[in-house]
């Protein structure tokens, strides 16, 4: 009964799929939810609203009841009641709808006032779900923060075969706790974390830089964000996806994310610098091509750029906790520790990047995480893993500060 006590509001669009849905809601009942169906009239075509009704146990909201005074009341009760409003199948027009704001009937209309988490199942034909206009759809949406699961690929009932399938019920009921249990404890903290790697440019088409995919970076700005933490990233060059429902700042050089961070940094009450930004750039940047000169080497001057944690460090407000993270190649704990001091830093995260399944432009790390008190070892993990124990351990350090 995982379920018990909440309020599960969920949307049915008019697909083939949408037989699939009356088991979503039996499997939301058995453990222990209230659920709540709103059915789009062509749904209601696929199947009929007293299946939902029945296996519910309540009044199914449908556009058969036109009467204006009915939506109002209905949608808003709805929107405000819902702990997660999943739409399971999901059509390219509700899709469409929801990108683009449209409410003109009773699930686009709810759909538009909640301010529940949101998670969409689409299913579809191939074509419709690989349309430019769907996709580009799907990428404003996810970039609301709405959720995706599916679709998967396989035959599908028109005949064609490819990507269009709705989820299968369980992997959706599965979703849905998963999202509901998660925990809230960085609701109302604001976290800013730096992700990727810094270009230092010689020249208009050359430039330094080092390995950093954003993959640490953006781990961590997913687990804070998942546990209601409001969240601001600074990314660099990255190769890793862009993570959703977070607001993201880009540059390119160690001065562009010293400025960035200066002007952000006095508004968060925790900041992670897993950002691999390049300790020197050249002292002097060419406006056109350097020409090759046979015959003759090229010396680069290079010059020390701005210490950003150290900075961060000297104007450290009150309350804040500052974590930074160590890429060493040898003496793993001195160097880190050293580094915990003079970058005036609650917690180091040392990652030593010569370990296989460690640092760069991998999906796992190991790293040891060193506070003044002392450290612990975290063994080989996804950096997901990792992420949710350095945002524990940012809990433990504040709670004694
Ligand atoms: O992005 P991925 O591919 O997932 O790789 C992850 C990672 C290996 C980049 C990450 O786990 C990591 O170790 N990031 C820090 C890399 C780094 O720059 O380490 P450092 O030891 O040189 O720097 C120590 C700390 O000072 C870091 O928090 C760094 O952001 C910061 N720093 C460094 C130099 C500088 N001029 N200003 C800084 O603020």
């Amino acid at each position: 009964m995982g379920l018990t006590g909440k309020e599960i509001v969920l949307g049915v669009t008019g697909g083939i799929a949408a037989y699939k849905s009356a088991e979503i809601v039996s499997r939301l009942r058995h453990s222990g939810a209230n659920v709540h169906v709103i059915m789009t009239r062509n749904a209601t075509e696929f199947i009929a609203p007293l299946t939902f009704q029945t296996l519910s146990a309540n009044q199914v909201v449908t556009d058969t009841f036109e009467a204006p005074e009915y939506w109002n009341v209905e949608h808003v009760a709805l929107a405000k009641l819902a702990d997660i409003f999943v739409v399971a199948p999901a059509t390219a027009n509700i899709l469409a709808k929801m990108a683009s704001g449209i409410a003109d009937d009773m699930l686009s209309t709810t759909l538009l006032a909640t301010k529940a988490q949101i998670l969409v199942a689409p299913a579809m034909n191939t074509g419709m779900w690989t349309a430019p206009a769907t996709q580009n759809n799907v990428k404003v949406l996810k970039e609301r923060g709405v959720r995706m699961i599916g679709p998967e690929s396989g035959m599908l009932a028109c005949g064609d075969e490819g990507a269009g399938r709705m989820s299968e019920p369980e992997t959706i009921v599965g979703e849905i706790c998963r999202i509901l249990s998660r925990k809230q404890d960085y609701a109302g903290k604001k976290v800013l974390i730096t992700a990727g790697a810094t270009r230092e440019r010689l020249d208009p088409v050359r430039f330094i830089t080092n390995d950093s995919s954003g993959k640490m970076g953006f781990s961590i700005a997913e687990a804070a964000r998942d546990r209601g933490a409001e969240v601001t990233v600074i990314r660099g060059s990255v190769t890793a996806e862009i993570p959703a429902g977070i607001r993201m700042i880009q540059i390119e050089s160690a001065r562009e994310l010293y400025d960035a961070m200066m002007q952000k940094a006095p508004e968060q009450d925790v900041i992670i610098q897993a950002a691999a930004v390049s300790d020197y750039r050249p002292a002097e940047q060419k406006d056109r091509k350097i020409k090759k000169e046979s015959g003759s080497d090229l010396t680069l001057i290079l010059t020390e750029n701005p210490d950003i944690a150290k900075a961060v460090g000297e104007q450290k407000k009150p309350g804040q906790t500052l974590v930074g993270f160590a890429a060493e190649t040898d003496n793993l704990l001195k160097n880190a520790k050293s580094k915990l001091g003079k970058k005036k830093l609650d917690l180091i995260v040392a990652n030593d990047v010569t370990k296989p399944g460690a640092g760069f432009n991998v999906d796992t790390n190991i790293a040891v995480l060193i506070t003044s008190d002392g450290s612990t070892e975290e063994p080989l993990q996804t950096k997901r893993q990792l992420a949710e124990r350095i945002l524990d351990k940012v809990l433990e350090i504040r709670n004694k500060q």
